[in-house]
């Protein structure tokens, strides 16, 4: 197994599932989640969190929070963490400094035995379990069937048994729009099939969060839109909380609420799109618009 194929929460989860099923209007497959105690508890909260790499620091102190349901879009230059950050969140990586807090608990340390500790695995599986994420290039398991792909998390960790897991992977492939592919191996396949089967696989464990990096840079053009709007009605119909990373202005714009604008692993700027995209604070967030203009995108 990849490392990024092990998000989905393949290996055993010892939590109970605690996530609200309740779904989009009329679906039960689609998580829907809130927390009317405490509303004002961030859902995902970096404090003064670092990332190096031997000597290599990829963040340092980067702080920043994230309200449940909100939909951040997350920009910047090639090699700005973006991707760090997401695979933060998804436990693929470890924080070398600071803390990640997902609805205010800590993801990188515990409580044992009275002392706060770094966090075992056991630990890093439960979190785990809260967040789904769906990859630049699918990381679909290639000798699993569709419906295969999209049980094989609920039904390991013990979440579901084989039929509910079954009838879940249905309702998410109907979703997407693939009930009829359930049986095809993932080479059989286009492109934009591929990633609309990682969507559901992402959703079968009912996360809170879901990260999307790049899901749509590996696609040939004319297969992007259908990706597009799947993440669009997810996004209309559900209230996860949801970050994308892109480099496609457009779609940002139309589906983020907050904007996050990173350089060398710091928030350059943090607002609502019309904002950031139309009359940015910083001078090197309009140059950054400006190459993406002139590389082609509408802004
Ligand atoms: N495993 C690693 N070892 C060393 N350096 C790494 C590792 N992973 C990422 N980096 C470095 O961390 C920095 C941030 O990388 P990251 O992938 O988060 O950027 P990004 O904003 O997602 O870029 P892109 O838009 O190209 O995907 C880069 O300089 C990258 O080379
Ligand atoms: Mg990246």
């Amino acid at each position: 197994m990849t490392s990024s194929s092990s998000y989905s929460g393949l290996e055993e989860a010892s939590s109970k599932p605690h996530l609200c099923g309740a779904a989009k209007r009329g679906s039960a497959a689609v998580p829907h989640h809130s927390n009317p105690d405490r509303p004002e508890t961030p859902i995902i909260e970096f404090r003064e969190v670092g990332k190096s790499y031997g000597t290599f620091t990829i963040l340092d102190k980067l702080s920043f929070s994230v309200r449940p349901g909100e939909h951040l879009a997350l920009i910047g230059p090639s090699g700005s963490g973006k991707t760090t950050i997401l695979r933060l969140l998804m436990t693929l990586e470890t924080v070398t400094a600071g803390e990640i807090l997902i609805d205010g608990r800590s993801l990188n340390r515990e409580e044992r035995s009275g002392k706060i500790v770094q966090a075992s695995e056991a630990h890093l599986r439960r979190m785990r379990a809260e967040i789904g994420m769906v990859f630049q290039h699918f990381n679909l398991f290639p000798h699993k069937t569709v419906l295969e792909n999209v049980t094989l998390a609920p039904v390991l960790t013990s979440r579901l048994s084989k039929e509910e897991a079954k009838n879940r992977a249905f309702e998410l492939l109907d979703k997407v729009g693939l009930t009829n592919k359930a049986d095809e191996y993932p080479a059989r396949l286009s492109g934009g099939q591929k990633q609309r089967v990682a969507i559901a696989r992402a959703l079968a464990l009912q996360p809170k969060i879901l990260l999307l990096d790049e899901i749509t840079s590996a696609l040939d053009p004319e297969l992007v839109e259908e990706v597009l709007s799947v993440i669009t009605d997810l996004r209309n119909e559900t209230n996860m909380t949801m970050l994308l990373v892109t480099h496609e202005m457009s779609f940002a714009k139309d589906f983020a609420d907050r904007v996050l604008f990173f350089e060398q692993g710091k928030i350059i700027e943090d607002g609502p799109p019309a904002k950031i995209f139309q009359e940015p604070d910083h001078e090197r967030t309009r140059s950054f618009l400006r190459k993406v203009i002139a590389a082609g995108q509408r802004v």
